[in-house]
C-alpha cells in the first residue's frame, strides 16, 4: 500500500509544493504583513496568533494520526470477517473532555490578558492623535499641536501614541497592519486604539488601510505612517505649525531644506508609493507651464477650491469639507493613497477627481469634461492651462 507508485507519486508532490508555498515566502519582503510587529500591541496580537496556531497544528497532527491509526488498524480485513464492534469509553470520554479544557484554559488566559492590555488607557505622555473618517479619507489632528493633515501621519518611534477615532459618515475601520491591530471608527461613537512603536524601528513609511467597507471607494481608502526620531518629529511638527513655506517672490524650499522637516521623497520604499494606472480616456498635455501666482489666485476664486480646502494662513482659504491642503505639496500621495503626489496626476485628479476615484465627492473641474455623478458635462469648468496653474500652486505648498 504504503509503497504504491501513485501514493510515491503524490507525496514527491506533496513534498515539492510545501517546499515552493514556504520559499515563496521568503522571496521577498511583505510591505501589509502583521507577522513582523513594530509595536508592543502588534507583538500581543502575534504572541497570541502564534500560540493558536501552535496549539491548532498539535491538536490537527494528533487527531489526523489517531484517526489514520484506528481507519488501518481496525479496518475490515476481509468480506467474511466482521471486525470488533465497541460502544463506550469513559476512559476515553473523560480525556477527550479535560484535554481541550486544558487546552482552552492556555488559550483564554493569554487572550482576555491581551483584551485588557489592548483596552487599556493609553499613558499620559502619549502623542494625540484624532482621526476622523470620510467617504473616503482620513482626517488627522494633532491637538495638542494645532496641526491638522490628511492622509498622512508622522508618528515618533518609542513613545506611545493615541488614536482618538470617529467618524464623519459611515463605518470605517483603521489599520497599519505593521504597526498595530486595527479597530472600528463607529457613528456616535469614540473608539481609541494605542501602541508604543519599537525604539528601534527605522525611519520609514508604513501603509494605512480602512478595513469596513464602506462604499464605493473603500478600496482608496489608505493612508500612510512616517515612523520618525523624536527629534525628526519634533521638527516636523514645527513645520506642519508653520503656513506653507510658498512666497511667489522667494524660490521655493530645496529637497535638502525640506529634509530637515518631511520624510525625503527619494526613501520612500516603492510599496508607498501608489502605482494605479490613470484611468482610459482621461488626458492632459504635461508640457503645459503652470505660474504658482495664478494658481493662487485661481485656487481661492470664487467656488474653485476653497470653498471645501483649507490653506493655512491663505485667509481665504477655509473650507473643511474636503483635506487641508497646507502642505500637501510634501505628501507621498494624493486621493488617499490612490495616486503618487505629482503634477501628471495631480493635474488629472482636478482635470476630472470623479472618474480618478469613483464616488469622489470632489466635484469634476475640467472644462467639457463628463461627469459620471450628475451623468452630464461640467458647464463652464477649467481649461488645461488653468489646472497647470493650480498643480503649480499645489506643488509649491510644501
Ligand atoms: Cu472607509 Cu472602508
Amino acid at each position: 500500500m504504503i509503497g504504491s507508485p501513485r501514493l510515491r507519486r503524490l507525496a514527491t508532490f506533496g513534498v515539492a509544493a510545501t517546499l515552493a508555498l514556504v520559499l515563496g515566502a521568503c522571496a521577498r519582503e511583505y510591505p501589509n504583513s502583521t507577522f513582523t510587529p513594530h509595536s508592543d500591541y502588534g507583538r500581543a496580537i502575534d504572541f497570541l496568533w502564534n500560540r493558536l496556531l501552535f496549539l491548532g497544528t498539535m491538536v490537527f497532527i494528533f487527531v489526523e494520526a489517531v484517526l489514520l491509526f484506528v481507519v488501518f488498524k481496525y479496518r475490515r480485513r476481509s468480506d467474511d470477517i466482521v471486525p470488533p464492534q465497541t460502544h463506550g469509553n469513559t476512559t476515553l470520554e473523560i480525556a477527550w473532555t479535560l484535554i481541550p479544557a486544558a487546552i482552552l484554559v492556555f488559550i483564554a488566559v493569554p487572550t482576555v490578558r491581551t483584551i485588557f492590555q489592548t483596552q487599556a488607557k493609553a499613558p499620559a505622555n502619549a502623542v494625540q492623535i484624532e482621526v476622523y473618517g470620510h467617504q473616503w479619507w482620513w482626517e488627522f489632528r494633532y491637538p495638542e499641536y494645532n496641526v491638522v493633515t490628511a492622509n498622512e501621519i508622522y508618528i515618533p518611534t518609542g513613545r506611545a501614541v493615541n488614536f482618538t477615532l470617529r467618524t464623519k459618515d459611515v463605518l470605517h475601520s483603521f489599520w497599519m497592519p505593521e504597526l498595530s491591530g486595527k479597530r472600528d471608527l463607529i457613528s456616535n461613537h469614540t473608539n481609541y486604539i494605542w501602541f508604543t512603536t519599537d525604539s528601534t524601528t527605522k525611519t520609514t513609511v508604513w501603509n494605512g488601510f480602512c478595513t469596513e467597507y464602506c462604499g464605493a471607494s473603500h478600496a482608496n481608502m489608505r493612508f500612510r505612517v512616517v515612523t520618525v526620531k523624536p527629534d525628526q518629529f519634533a521638527s516636523w511638527i514645527q513645520h506642519q505649525q508653520a503656513p506653507a513655506a510658498f512666497n511667489t517672490s522667494a524660490p521655493a524650499a530645496t529637497p535638502a531644506q525640506l529634509a530637515n522637516y518631511v520624510y525625503p521623497r527619494a526613501d520612500v520604499p516603492a510599496y508607498a508609493v501608489p502605482q494605479t494606472p490613470i484611468p482610459n480616456g482621461l488626458t492632459f498635455d504635461d508640457r503645459l507651464q503652470g505660474d504658482v501666482g495664478r494658481g493662487e489666485k485661481l485656487f481661492v476664486g470664487a467656488g474653485t477650491c476653497n470653498g471645501c480646502h483649507t490653506v493655512n494662513g491663505v485667509a481665504l482659504a477655509a473650507g473643511i469639507i474636503g483635506p487641508n491642503l497646507t502642505h500637501v505639496g510634501s505628501r507621498i500621495a494624493i486621493g488617499a493613497g490612490l495616486y503618487a503626489n505629482d503634477s501628471h496626476h495631480l493635474a488629472r485628479w482636478i482635470k476630472n477627481a470623479r472618474v480618478m476615484k469613483p464616488g469622489s465627492l470632489m466635484s469634476t473641474l475640467g472644462k467639457g469634461q463628463f461627469d459620471p455623478q450628475t451623468g452630464a458635462k461640467v458647464p463652464g469648468g477649467l481649461d488645461d492651462q488653468q489646472i497647470a496653474d493650480i498643480v503649480a500652486y499645489l506643488q509649491a505648498l510644501k
